[in-house]
């Protein structure tokens, strides 16, 4: 089933670890508790990059956990089957990743007081970093050319849909006291201060060297020397490791 595609409501998903079944489940039947924390973005985002922030920011800067427990198995992607198995025994309080667009997300959410941290990217910058990590990722098909894997990605004909659809329904939440919008580029140009608006809104203080910590472990080059964050540690199954990486290169120049 590697590199295929499945169709549910109108959006792609790979049919590796994923199922019609599991995000039907997702959408009415998991239940969002009120002090999860989801970490959410269209894929290539920097959703490892704000996972890593989140881990450093429960841990006070310290690298502990994020140097001994796969980035996965801290914050689950509740999306594919193995996630969500993952987080429905995830002890609280629940640090949860997902891709999911809007109207598939859990529909408890609704009634919860649980944080959405929504990270964004500029999509010229997310279509070639999503055109690279399509090679070595088996979950997604290979991206033939960079021309015409533009017009699958302009027509949302990748998996989890159009990135425009996709940012303007999350977006939608924006002014909901449990909705952090923030951009990869905010977090470039101000590390400092982003995951000091991050903590704000958490409700979590943090002394201005544990601030520091969290940037400098969140680092690029401090994740690309973190087996537990840097994906070398994915199953063969999921991932040709000759064809591609995670930290890449964590530019903003469409590169
Ligand atoms: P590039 O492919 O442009 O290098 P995601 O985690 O959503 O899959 O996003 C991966 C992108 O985020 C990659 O972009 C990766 O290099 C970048 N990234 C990951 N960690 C980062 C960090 N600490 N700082 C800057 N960019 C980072």
């Amino acid at each position: 089933m590697a590199r295929q595609y499945f169709t549910h409501k109108g959006v792609l998903f790979p049919c590796l670890d994923y199922s019609p079944e599991a995000l039907s489940y997702v959408e009415n039947e998991f239940q969002v508790q009120d002090d999860d924390v989801f970490n959410v973005t269209y894929p290539k985002s920097g959703t490892n990059w704000m996972l890593e922030i989140l881990s450093l920011i429960r841990c006070d800067g310290d690298p502990d956990w994020v140097c001994s427990v796969l980035n996965w198995e801290r914050a689950p992607w509740v999306d594919n089957q193995t996630g969500l198995k993952a987080a429905l025994k995830y002890s609280p309080p629940r640090l949860i990743c997902s891709h999911l667009p809007v109207q598939l997300f859990p529909k408890s959410l609704q009634h919860s007081k649980a944080k959405i941290i929504y990270t964004l990217r500029c999509p010229k910058d997310v279509l070639v970093s999503l055109y690279h990590f399509s090679k070595p990722l088996h979950l997604f098909k290979d991206p033939g050319s960079l021309d015409s894997f533009f017009e699958d990605f302009l027509r949302g004909n990748v998996p989890y849909g159009s990135w425009f659809d996709h940012v303007t329904g999350w977006m939608g939440l924006k002014g909901n006291e449990n909705f952090f919008p923030i951009t990869y580029e905010e977090l470039q140009q101000d590390p400092l201060g982003s995951v000091r608006r991050i903590c704000h809104f958490l409700g979590k203080e943090l002394s201005e060297e544990q601030v520091a910590a969290v940037v400098e472990n969140a680092s690029f080059q401090s994740m690309k020397g973190n087996k537990m964050s840097n994906f070398s540690q994915v199953e063969e199954k999921y991932m040709d490791h000759e064809k591609g990486e995670l930290l890449r290169k964590g530019n903003t120049w469409y590169e």
